[in-house]
């Protein structure tokens, strides 16, 4: 390859070919030495879902909201590796000083659910909630959401959210105005709100397609407004799974994450956020079955860590997130000599009026976490 083609990949966010010549020893070689050679000037936070060969080298892992805090409380680290996905890589900029750069090692490792929720049809939502109930609504946004809906929210009185903590924040927002308006997960948002309370005949859809809200009914009795989105890693975890598996396995516990949809969590025998079920799997009695209904790179990570008990996926056929997998060693490799080549590649960086408000969102949630 031409000096001048290399550039040109390296500007267009696309992994040089030399990466895939590479043996996985050799990347995995490189990327210790790196790490030897930045100290602490590297952190590496990796979220529960990547990958194997990844996670081996986070400094850190955890969900979302153990990611956040530790992001916000790194004062030392010049450079942050973000193994997640892209949301998460914003929320870090956010969350670290200006001295601090993020990177993303592979910028195609965006989230679908962030995705079903972009800022012109959010302001196009808000006026049309604005027109339908004044100034009764309160925006919630789930963690997975982009910067600028993050700023929408802190600038309209709301918070971020994340699965660990959503409960706290949904009654927070309660304290704060008559109804929630939450992005962009339908089905966290129900699941919260039906487990603090509020009748699922109180919960409106609001179309961000045909801008259009959803619900039978007189609209004054509507409390909470599920902007339509899902994650299309956990709508694949059905009523017929768990029926399959009470059929052929009573004794097998269910758990799932709450972005499951409302009918799977209301069977399931538990619900909780990611550490939720790694915590929940790991107090378990040696023995006990668990069928477990969230990403796959985590299943299968808690099934060789528990030998001890026996746990599936409650879909046999699951597959890992696909865009949180795009994160691998050649990407990972390839942002780390960036870093020490000085020719910084996949830098994440928010601008700074949409940090300004996003940042009131964030700390709202980190707040009550
Ligand atoms: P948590 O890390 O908050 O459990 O979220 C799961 C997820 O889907 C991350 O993208
Ligand atoms: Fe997005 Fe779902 Fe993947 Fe999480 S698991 S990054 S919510 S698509």
């Amino acid at each position: 390859m031409s000096i001048l083609q290399y550039f040109e990949e390296q500007k267009s966010g696309t992994i040089p070919e030399s990466y895939r010549e590479l043996t996985r020893e050799q990347m995995e070689a490189r990327i210790v030495s790196i790490k030897q050679q930045l100290g602490e000037k590297l952190f590496i936070p990796g979220h529960h879902y990547q990958k194997d060969e990844v996670i081996q080298f986070a400094d850190a892992s955890g969900d979302s909201l153990q990611l956040a805090q530790l992001c916000a409380a790194n004062e030392q680290a010049e450079h942050i590796v973000f193994c997640g996905v892209h949301f998460m890589a914003e929320t870090a900029d956010i969350l670290t000083s200006d001295h601090q750069k993020v990177y993303l090692p592979d910028m195609r490792a965006g989230c679908s659910m962030a995705d079903m929720a972009n800022i012109f049809q959010t302001d196009r939502a808000w006026q049309a909630l604005m027109e339908l109930f004044g100034e009764t609504i309160v925006p919630l946004t789930y963690v997975n959401s982009t910067a600028a809906i993050k700023a929408f929210v802190g600038k309209n009185g709301g918070a971020s959210v994340t699965s660990s903590n959503a409960e706290s924040m949904v009654k927070w927002a309660f304290t704060q105005k008559e109804r929630i308006l939450f992005l962009p997960d339908q089905h966290l948002g129900r699941n919260t709100a039906y487990q603090i309370g509020v009748p699922l005949e109180q919960m409106a859809i609001w179309n961000p397609i045909d801008d259009k809200l959803e619900y039978e009914g007189d609209i004054e009795d509507i409390k909470v407004i599920l902007w339509k989105g899902h994650c299309s890693v956990h709508e694949n975890f059905t009523v017929k799974n768990i029926i399959d598996i009470r059929q052929s396995e009573p004794d097998r516990r269910i758990i799932v994450h709450p972005e499951c949809s409302r009918e799977v969590v209301g069977l399931a025998d538990d619900n909780g956020s990611t550490k939720y079920i790694i915590d929940a799997i790991e107090g378990a009695e040696p023995g006990s079955k668990w069928a477990i209904g969230t990403e796959m790179n985590l299943v299968n990570r808690l099934i060789h860590k528990h030998r001890d008990k026996d746990i599936t996926s409650l879909n046999p056929s699951m597959c890992p997130c696909l865009t949180m997998n795009r994160i691998d060693l050649a990407h990972l490799l390839w942002s780390l000599d960036s870093i020490v080549n000085e020719e910084a590649v996949n830098t994440v960086q928010v601008d700074k009026e949409t940090a300004k408000d996003a940042v009131t969102a964030l700390e709202r949630m980190l707040a009550r976490a």
